[in-house]
């Protein structure tokens, strides 16, 4: 019998096809995600899921789907998976790293660019007809080349990044990670940093670690407090590594220049009183949003189910561990 898998909300063709010669599927025809009750009921006929980051799979989840062979999240972020139960009931669980490290990396400098330079109240100016012409003192913003660079959570976005920053000319810090990052102290001499340290050395922070207890709220009122007044933050990795309501307070008060923001604290919504300031730029989580990055992610999430479903090896399992080729090896 071809195996039932679901999807939870409409993905590119790329992986929908894929799956489709092998295995019957179920695509959420909204245009929304499925809420926690529609889930739950969906989850209970599926061999296989292909989830958003925006599904809680926990033990609730694993409750429901007792025929579950394999989960494959359509987004390289997995913190909305609970992985030590998947790994304790021996479901494999996926994500999509690499496919989308260069779409999101570019989205990270757009944010730098458009808060150094204006880009978005400039644009409303010109768009109201109200611009009066050049003027000396008009829309000053900073010049981004040979300021110093630091990545929060130096992996595979964040090195990205800062390998596209040789061009121009700017030394780069890092912070976190688990080992030095050799790629970026070779490349880009870049230098690992305590965090506090770290807070105090870069012009620009760009963050891209993993949200993680240890990186919730890092930047909280008194790590905002260490930032240069000149300081730009960016956040294209997880909302809630931001204490938001702090962060809108230091803006307020000037405690850095201004901060792009791709992803927020409690999504869809923003904290009060952010939308309200000139010197932030603010997308909907659009990081991944290039056509490339997005039909990678749907064929490699496609990939993992389908390698789940046949016993086989995923290309980027998070608990290979539960794989049946080494199960069987270790007992
Ligand atoms: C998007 O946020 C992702 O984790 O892929
Ligand atoms: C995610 O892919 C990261 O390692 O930054």
């Amino acid at each position: 019998k071809r195996p039932s898998v679901i999807v939870t909300r409409r993905i590119p063709k790329a992986g929908l096809s894929l799956l489709r010669e092998t295995c019957d599927v179920w695509v959420n025809p909204e245009d929304r995600p499925l809420d926690r009750a529609e889930l739950l009921q969906h989850a209970a006929t599926a061999d296989g899921v292909i989830g958003l980051l925006t599904d809680r799979i926990d033990s609730g989840f694993f409750d429901a789907a007792p025929l579950l062979r394999g989960y494959a999240n359509y987004a390289v972020g997995f913190d909305n998976i609970d992985v030590a139960e998947a790994t304790r009931r021996g479901v494999p669980v996926s994500n999509t790293p690499d496919v989308l490290t260069t779409a999101t990396a570019e989205l990270a400098w757009a944010l730098v660019f458009a808060v150094a330079r204006q880009i978005v109240v400039s644009d409303a100016v010109m768009r109201s007809g109200n611009w009066p012409g050049w003027g000396p003192l008009q829309f000053i913003g900073q010049q981004i080349s040979g300021k110093t660079l630091g990545i929060f959570g130096p992996g595979r976005i964040g090195t990205a990044m800062a390998l596209m920053a040789r061009g121009f000319a700017m030394p780069v810090v890092t912070c976190g990670g688990r080992r030095p990052n050799e790629t970026l102290e070779r490349e880009c001499g870049a230098k690992r940093l305590p965090f506090e340290e770290f807070l105090a050395t870069a012009d620009i922070i760009s963050i891209h670690a993993p949200l993680t207890p240890e990186t919730r709220h890092a930047f909280n009122a008194a790590a905002l407090a260490r930032l240069k007044p000149t300081a730009i933050l960016v956040n294209t990795g997880r909302g809630p590594i931001i204490d938001e309501a702090a962060l809108v307070v230091a803006l307020r008060e000037k405690r850095l220049a201004g901060a792009g923001l791709d992803v927020y604290e409690f999504e869809p919504k923003m904290a009060v009183g952010l939308a309200a300031l000139p010197n932030v730029v603010v997308t909907p989580h659009i990081g991944s949003a290039t056509s490339e990055a997005r039909d990678g992610m749907a064929e490699l999430a496609a990939r993992n189910l389908l390698a789940m479903l046949a016993g086989d090896t995923p290309p980027t399992c998070l608990n290979p561990e539960v794989l049946p080729d080494r199960g069987s090896r270790q007992s």
